[in-house]
């Protein structure tokens, strides 16, 4: 039997209460369209939950009737994953008022919390007890614990702590008929056969909702050492990676490139920022070591930086002298996404390759754009460590809509296959969603492709979450 559209709310609102149930299109706002507003989706309503016993029973009537769900946290994601569908709505379950930080265990170096708290105020209430929990990126002033739980999340600090995968130590999760899988052991070592929390780590909301989570905490690091060094080129770059990791003791925990261009674009969109070196380099190294305990942090920045300027991986830079100094640098790394975003709509990528590999994949990715449109601005920044780039492309200014959306397909298509050349990933960090989901598939092999559909179908036989994510999208109908 199916309900009516006034049916669901009606049943929806039983559960959740009035305030946990938008059904005015007039309230859709940010529900409706993702980070860069370059896409829109068509919710058939947004529900809030506050608790997990609510999310299960959301989950539930959406099996019985075959309604198609979304999770959403924060709307952060870049793959157009979190979105309702357009042509199909669906049910929007936003994990928003989950907001509980269920309990922190100092001796234990974990922090247990609802999948609705903000990135941001988890790094906080660590920071409270004297503890780290090291995942830092542009929008966790927004994103949420579950979306990059989902997502798999990097960031800048992945080189020293990993990506969430590394960062999870317990889940809870409301499977697609609505039952809660309990896994919030809190153990650092657990090797009973298949592990189901990895396999939820990364799925993008296509095999259960996640309600809760145990986290791993650090130290909170004592010292903090952020510089900035101009370097001659990417090569240079990948050599001072090598040597920084040699001469720092691993304590090494951000390495980003920034291509002049970017610091450029960080400018335009934070203008009280300034250059903070007084000549102009094609790139930088914004790097930071951090440890606690009884290092000279400061000692061996110096003789990386010496050693590095002596053999010419180096040749300017600048050490924050305060904290304040460290937070403008990384404002630039910050106000450089934003820039990119006031230059309207642009090819966003995430590829990685051999570390080793990464110059060449860069020269090779720029030149063949140059020959596609010379008047496009080819931008490769981000997680050097971690061979991990961003190589974005901005469209000549001035092109049509239909002219950008031609030229961004025609960029993806031809990065994608240098990186292939190079057996790297199309994804090293934002994930498939729908935006990724063809060229995904395009590269699985056939044995793949059944696994992948097995897992799915073992998890969610009536294909109702996250639909046409990662997988190819399914016939409305
Ligand atoms: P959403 O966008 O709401 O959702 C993302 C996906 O996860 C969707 O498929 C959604 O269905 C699913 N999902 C969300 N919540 C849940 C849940 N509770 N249970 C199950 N599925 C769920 N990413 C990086 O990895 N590294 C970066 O450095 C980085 N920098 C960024 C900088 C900026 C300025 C922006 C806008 C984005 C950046 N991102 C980065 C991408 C994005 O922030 C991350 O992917 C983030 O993890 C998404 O979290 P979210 O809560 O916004 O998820
Ligand atoms: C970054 C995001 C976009 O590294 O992944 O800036
Ligand atoms: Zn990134």
């Amino acid at each position: 039997m199916n309900l009516t559209e006034a049916e669901v709310v009606e049943r929806l609102t039983e559960i959740l209460g009035v305030n946990g149930v938008l059904h005015d299109p007039k309230d859709y706002g940010r529900y409706a369209q993702d980070w860069a507003g370059d896409q829109l989706g068509t919710p058939l309503a947004v529900v809030r939950p506050r608790d997990t016993a609510e999310v299960s029973k959301v989950v539930s009537l959406c099996h019985e009737y075959s309604i198609r769900m979304i999770a959403q946290g924060g709307n952060t994601g870049l793959v157009g994953g979190a979105l309702p569908d357009i042509d199909y709505p669906e049910l929007v379950i936003s994990l928003e008022r989950m907001t509980k930080i269920r309990r922190i265990d100092p001796l234990n170096f974990t922090m247990t919390v609802d999948s609705g708290c903000i990135l941001e105020d988890i790094k906080n209430a660590a920071l409270q007890v004297d503890c780290f929990f090291p995942l830092s990126l542009g929008a966790q002033g927004s994103c949420q614990i579950g979306g990059n739980i989902a997502t798999n999340a990097g960031g800048v600090n992945v080189l020293r702590y990993g990506m969430m995968r590394q960062l999870v130590l317990g889940l809870e999760v409301v499977l697609p008929d609505g039952k809660i899988w309990n896994g919030m052991k809190g153990l650092y070592k657990d090797n009973r056969g298949y592990s189901l929390q990895q396999l939820f780590i990364g799925s993008e909301g296509t095999l259960g909702i996640v309600t809760g989570a145990v986290l791993k905490l650090s130290p909170r690091p004592e010292q903090i050492q952020t510089a900035l060094l101009a370097v001659p080129s990417v090569e240079a770059a990948v050599r001072l990676y090598s040597l920084a990791r040699s001469l720092c003791s691993d304590l090494l925990c951000a390495f980003e490139l920034i291509p002049r261009q970017c610091m450029e674009l960080a400018f335009e969109a934070s203008p009280q920022l300034s250059d903070p070196l007084d000549t102009v380099y094609p790139n930088y190294v914004l790097l930071e070591v951090c440890a606690t305990g009884g290092v000279d942090l400061a000692k061996m920045l110096e003789c990386l930086t010496e050693k590095a300027m002596g053999s010419g991986e180096v040749i300017d830079g600048v050490l924050a002298s305060s904290e304040t100094q460290s937070k403008q640098l990384w404002q630039i790394r910050e106000s450089m996404v934003e820039g990119q975003l006031l230059r309207g709509e642009h090819l966003r990528t995430d590829i990685s390759v051999p570390i080793s590999r990464m110059a060449d994949c860069v020269e090779k990715a720029t030149a063949a754009i140059r020959l596609i449109s010379p008047e496009s601005t080819t931008i490769a920044y981000g997680h050097i460590g971690d061979g991990n780039l961003h190589i974005n492309v901005l469209p000549p200014a001035g092109s049509s809509k239909s002219e950008v959306s031609e030229l961004l397909h025609r960029f993806e298509a031809r990065i994608f296959e240098i990186v292939d050349d190079y057996d790297g990933s199309i994804s090293a960090e934002h994930g498939i969603g729908r935006k990724k989901q063809a060229a995904f598939m395009a590269r699985a092999s056939e044995s793949e492709r059944a696994l992948l559909a097995g897992i799915k179908a073992v998890f969610d036989p009536k294909g109702l979450m996250g639909a046409g994510r990662i997988f190819p999208p399914v016939d409305p109908s």
